[in-house]
């Protein structure tokens, strides 16, 4: 059996050498495809392979096509919107995640993004501080979880939505459950995105709900650029100079962003969340282990295409 790991943006050697214990120790042959750029080189690499590894790499028809040996893709990560997971069910190929497992990782980053805000980029000037301040995380699962946890730390008075998880989940964290999106957004200064890029989340936070933050507000993106609604978060912008906009997920109208809101808009290079080697191990490893399990034992937990 071939197990490839196809990662454009490549994990920690760390987490290639647990991956390849894995792999090995069940039998199996690891294969390693990185920093690849040209999909043709992904196309050529999925011929021979049974199993394969992936981050935000994308899985589509063509490659499913191409993967004529393939059985399972595990997503080593929690957001799976880049497999086509109705192509995959067609192809016969079982898809999972690993949720969870690099779920601290971004929850750091979102913090590292909202300290670099409300200290005004760093460039020397009196900021403001997180303690005290409230916080909005929208969707409270894993990445939310963990968000709230560091928020105590940081002494801020935290809110949480989520449609999908009961409000006596959220509150026995000590965080306060409200009813809507718009009651979030309207309550907190800083809100902290943590949704899946899905049909229904697509272009959802749009200028009518980040309108309603308070002055000086700030929004957090560790989430999916997909979510956001830019040209309406542009306009709203340039109408509202007190807004502040951080993310790891580069808008594709970056440009605009950058030239128009200096000072309050900044976004990592590349989407760098879940960029830890603990991370890089901990879904690396888990993807592995699921991967064993499968062909072994046909185990699927954790699959997406039901
Ligand atoms: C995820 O969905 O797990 C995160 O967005 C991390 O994505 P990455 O593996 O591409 O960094």
């Amino acid at each position: 059996m071939k197990v490839l790991v196809a990662t454009d943006k490549p994990f920690a050697k760390v987490a290639v050498d647990g991956i390849r214990k894995e792999i090995e120790a069940a039998g199996y042959e690891l294969a390693l495809l990185e920093k690849y750029g040209d999909k043709a080189k992904l196309l050529e690499a999925v011929k021979d392979a049974n199993a394969i590894i992936i981050r935000s790499d994308i899985i589509d028809a063509e490659v499913l096509d191409a993967a004529k040996e393939l059985k399972i893709v595990v997503r080593a990560g929690a957001g799976y919107d880049n497999v086509d997971l109705a192509a995959a069910t067609a192809h016969n190929v079982c898809v999972m995640n690993t949720p969870g497992q690099n779920s601290n990782a971004v929850a750091e980053l979102a913090f590292g993004l909202m300290v670099m805000a409300v200290r005004n980029m760093y460039n020397g000037t009196s900021g403001t501080e997180l303690m005290g301040k409230k916080l909005g995380i929208h969707a409270y699962g894993n990445v939310g979880r963990n968000v709230a946890r560091i928020a105590k730390g940081f002494g801020m008075d935290i809110y949480a939505f989520d449609a999908f998880c009961p409000k006596e989940v959220i509150e026995k964290d000590g965080v306060k459950a409200v009813a809507s999106a718009e009651e979030l957004y309207s309550t907190c200064d800083v809100v902290s995105l943590h949704i899946p890029a899905t049909a229904e989340t697509k272009n959802s936070i749009n200028y009518a709900l980040v309108n309603k933050m308070p002055k000086g507000g700030l929004l957090v993106n560790t989430a999916r650029k997909e979510v956001i609604n830019e040209a309406e978060l542009i306009q709203l912008m340039e109408e509202r100079p007190d807004l502040k906009y951080m993310t790891d997920i580069m808008p594709a109208a970056n440009e605009t962003f950058a030239a128009k809101f200096a000072g309050r808009y900044f976004s990592t290079p590349k989407k760098m969340g879940a960029q830890t080697a603990e991370a890089n191990t901990n879904a690396g490893i888990a993807a592995a282990k699921q991967i064993v399990g499968f062909l072994k034992d046909g185990c699927e937990k954790f699959r997406v295409n039901k």
